[in-house]
C-alpha cells in the first residue's frame, strides 16, 4: 500500500522485466469498489508487484456487458485507475491501461470465439447467476464475456492470473480455449495460471455470509465501499450479522465469523488464529469494534492518496496512456503472430 506521490512517478524501466513472470489481471470499471475487490485482488496484485513483470487493466468493455452510461463509464474509469493508484499500483512496476485502448482485446476475443464453444458459455455460472430469468433480454456481450477475458490474459502471454474465488470458471476456461487454440494452429500462447488466495478469495456479504460481497448488491449495508466514511465503516460492521453463539472462531458452522475473522485478518496483518485466541472469551462487541477501528486504519490512508490523485486527473490519464503504449507494444505483434497461424488477411 506504499504510493508514490505522483510528481515523483517516472516511467518504469523495461530492461530486467523480461525474466521475470508476466502477471495479467482485470477488474471493471462498474463503480463501488468494494472492500472484496481490494482483499481479494487488488491488495495481492500491490503486494506481488515487485515479483512479476505486471499488466493490470481497467476493463471497460466487459463493463459494457451490462447497461451503462457514457458519462457514467468516463468516469468510473477515472475514478477506477486513480483507485488503482492510490491503493499503491505504480506505473514504475506495473503497466497500468484501459482495455479498450488496446484494440487487440476485442480483435483477439472475435478470433478465440471460434475456437469456444457455446455450450462452454452457457455452463459458466457468474453468466448464470447475472442473467438469472432474463437470458433472452441481456446483452450477448454479457454471454461472450469469458471469451474476451480470455483474449486479455492470453493476449501476453501471462503466466499468472491474481483473481478472487468468483473469477476461477472463467481462469479454467481460458486454459482449455488457450489449449485448443495452441492444439488447433500450433504452439502459439502461454497456458495461465489462477492465483488464488487461502485467505480473502472471497469475502462475503455483510449482511449474509453466505453471498459474496458485490457491487451489485441492492444492500449498500451489505459491502462496505471504499468512499465509505469511517462513521459509515463502523456502522456497516457493527450491523453485521453474526453466527449463533458467542464464540469468536472461524469454524464452517460460523460462516459469519469465518467472514469477519478473514476480514480482521487481512485488514490487520495478522493470522486468524492469533486473533481467534485474542478473543477468546471476549464478546461480539469489543471484536466489531476493533475489526471496525482495524478496516478504518487499513482504507483512510487509500482514501487520502485518493483525494490526491483525484485532484490530479491529467496526470492519471497520462499514466493510462503511457500504460496503453507500453501494452500495444506486447499486444500488436502477438496478434499478427495469432493472424498468421489463423491464416487471416490478405498477406499485404
Ligand atoms: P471484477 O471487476 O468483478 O472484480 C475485480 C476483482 O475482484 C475480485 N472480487 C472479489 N474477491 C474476493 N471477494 C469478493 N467478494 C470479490 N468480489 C470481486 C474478483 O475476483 C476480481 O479478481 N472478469 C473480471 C475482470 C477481468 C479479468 C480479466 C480478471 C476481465 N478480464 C482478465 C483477470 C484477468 C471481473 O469482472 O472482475
Amino acid at each position: 500500500m506504499v504510493a508514490e506521490p505522483i510528481s515523483t512517478t517516472k516511467e518504469r524501466q523495461g530492461t530486467a522485466r523480461s525474466a521475470r513472470q508476466r502477471v495479467f489481471s482485470g477488474i471493471q470499471p462498474s463503480g463501488n469498489f468494494h472492500l472484496g475487490n481490494y482483499l481479494g485482488a487488488i491488495r495481492n496484485w500491490v503486494r506481488q508487484q515487485d515479483e512479476y513483470d505486471n499488466f493490470f487493466c481497467i476493463v471497460d468493455l466487459h463493463a459494457l456487458s451490462l447497461p451503462i452510461t457514457a458519462e457514467a463509464m468516463r468516469s468510473n474509469i477515472l475514478n477506477l485507475a486513480s483507485v488503482l493508484l492510490a491503493s499503491g499500483l505504480t506505473p514504475e512496476k506495473s503497466v497500468i491501461f484501459v482495455q479498450s485502448d488496446v484494440h487487440e482485446h476485442a480483435e483477439l476475443c472475435w478470433l478465440l470465439n471460434s475456437v469456444t464453444q457455446f455450450g462452454e458459455l452457457r455452463r459458466m455460472t457468474q453468466f448464470k447467476d447475472k442473467a438469472g430469468n432474463n437470458v433472452e433480454g441481456i446483452s450477448a456481450a454479457l454471454f461472450d464475456y469469458p471469451v474476451l477475458m480470455a483474449a486479455d490474459i492470453i493476449l501476453y502471454d501471462a503466466n499468472l492470473v491474481p483473481v478472487g474465488e468468483d473469477q476461477k470458471q472463467h481462469l479454467e476456461l481460458t486454459r482449455d480455449v488457450a489449449t485448443r487454440f495452441n492444439q488447433r494452429y500450433g504452439e502459439t500462447f502461454v497456458i495461465p495460471e489462477p492465483d488464488i488466495k487461502e485467505t480473502g478469495a472471497r469475502i462475503m456479504s455483510l449482511d449474509d455470509p453466505t453471498k459474496k460481497m458485490s457491487k451489485s448488491s441492492a444492500n449498500p449495508a451489505s459491502y462496505i465501499a471504499l468512499s465509505d466514511t469511517p462513521d459509515v465503516i463502523r456502522k456497516k460492521i457493527k450491523r453485521a450479522v453474526t453466527d449463533s453463539g458467542t464464540e469468536i472462531r472461524a469454524t464452517p458452522d460460523k460462516p459469519a465469523l469465518t467472514n469477519l475473522l478473514t476480514i480482521f485478518s487481512l485488514v490487520a496483518d495478522e493470522q486468524i488464529q492469533v486473533l481467534e485466541e485474542r478473543y477468546d472469551g471476549k464478546g461480539y462487541g469489543q471484536f466489531k469494534s476493533d475489526l471496525a477501528e482495524a478496516t478504518v486504519q487499513a482504507i483512510q490512508p487509500i482514501q487520502e492518496r485518493l483525494a490526491e490523485f483525484e485532484a490530479h486527473p491529467n496526470e492519471v490519464r497520462a499514466i493510462l496512456a503511457r500504460g496503453a503504449a507500453q501494452a500495444r507494444a506486447v499486444a500488436a505483434p502477438k496478434m499478427a503472430k495469432v493472424k498468421s497461424r489463423m491464416g487471416l488477411g490478405s498477406g499485404a
